[in-house]
């Protein structure tokens, strides 16, 4: 892996499920908002780490993933696609660019319908410029900032994707470079978190506790700078570090579309997710039967905060909140129904329509 290794690297098996997530992502994203009933003139895809756009194994990177969802999924007539990809590293830039050229050796798009730049410098000091010397603003964003998991993404530029109509972003995060390098960073790690220093007590924080907190900081720091709807989810491979995906977004359809995409994902990769606030971090391997007794505990502990509750309200909760979807509801309240632990106010069946409350003293 660069700073000093060598390009490209190797394909970590995160990687894989994380771009399958772009994808399926990516292939709702831009027909909706190109080509669906509220379309718009244009959009811009933007990438602050680009990478070099293909892997050892010849795999697809991000950039070329995301001009693919776009050719497969819109008519080459419909409206205007951007791409702006931005890295630091001149021979991530060098390989792109020939990437990208045999990857579509006939260009899908005129220039005009799908301008690239394709620009050589940090993520902090070029990427705005790029979206502004591109006329990006004022049209839908989504802004991929996948970084070594260090997340050095310029604070004022989250807050003006935040600000800018239909944007998005998804942004990489290891919590164990922060929890590792606390002392060395001291303020400087601040403007990760948009100048908020509460990052910095995870020096004090028992070991089990550490990445939460730093997720936690950063769940703050993007809902501070503008994105009411946040989704977090923690990739875990059999092998090698978890990583954190935190995608920030202005609409409920953009949760739930990307908890779809998050749900299909390829489960013969090896990569579970596990949602970052279950206590007992369960992951969740199995999608297709899926795990729920996280969300069985986390609508416990809603309910024991909140108190009674529609089930329709657990639904929101659940979509907005948890890794889960609204689907999987009922079936995570059923455990707690058989054991006595949850009762249905009005009596009868559990649906929908249903309010619920915990029994005193309920310890599942
Ligand atoms: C995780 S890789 C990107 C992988 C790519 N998004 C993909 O999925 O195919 C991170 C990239 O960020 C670049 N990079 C590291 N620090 C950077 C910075 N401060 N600004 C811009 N690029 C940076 C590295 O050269 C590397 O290519």
């Amino acid at each position: 892996m660069p700073v000093n290794g060598e390009v490209p690297w190797e394909c970590a098996p995160h990687t894989g499920a994380k771009h399958d997530i772009y994808q399926r992502y990516l292939e709702r994203w831009f027909p909706i908002l190109l080509a669906g009933s509220n379309a718009y003139p244009s959009v811009t895809y933007a990438e602050g780490f680009s990478g070099p756009g293909i892997y050892k194994g010849g795999e697809d990177g991000s950039p070329v993933i995301a001009m693919r969802a776009l050719v497969s999924k819109v008519p080459r007539t419909k409206g205007i696609a951007r791409f702006a990809f931005v890295d630091d590293d001149q021979r991530c830039v060098d390989m792109l660019r020939e990437t990208l050229t045999k990857a579509f050796p006939e260009r899908p798009r005129t220039d005009a319908a799908m301008p690239v730049k394709i620009v050589k410098g940090t993520c902090v000091t070029r990427l705005e410029a790029t979206l502004d010397e591109m006329r990006a603003w004022g049209q839908p964003i989504f802004a991929n900032l996948d970084s070594w998991g260090n997340a050095p993404v310029p604070y004022r530029l989250l807050r003006r994707l935040a600000a800018n109509v239909s944007s998005e972003v998804i942004v990489t995060l290891f919590p164990q470079h922060f929890v590792r390098f606390v002392s060395d960073l001291g303020e400087a790690g601040d403007a990760v978190f948009g100048g908020d220093p509460t990052w910095r007590t995870v020096a004090d924080l028992p070991p089990a506790a550490k990445s939460r907190h730093i997720l936690t900081c950063y769940r703050q720091a993007l809902r501070a700078a503008g994105f009411p709807y946040l989704l977090d989810f923690e990739l875990i491979p059999r092998k090698g570090q978890p990583l954190y995906l935190i995608f920030g977004t202005g609409h409920r359809l953009g949760v739930q579309k990307m908890k779809d995409s998050l749900w299909e994902v390829d489960r013969t990769q090896g990569v579970g997710f596990r949602d970052p606030r279950d206590e007992q971090a369960e992951t969740l391997f199995d999608i297709d039967e899926p795990q729920l007794g996280p969300l069985t505990r986390l609508l416990t502990q809603r309910l024991r905060d909140s108190g009674p509750a529609r089930v329709e309200d657990l639904r929101q909760f659940t979509l907005l909140e948890t890794v889960y979807r609204p689907e999987h509801v009922i079936r995570a309240l059923k455990p707690l129904m058989a054991h006595g632990a949850l009762s249905v106010e009005s009596g009868g069946a559990l649906r929908r329509t249903s309010r619920v409350s915990l029994a005193p003293a309920s310890a599942v």
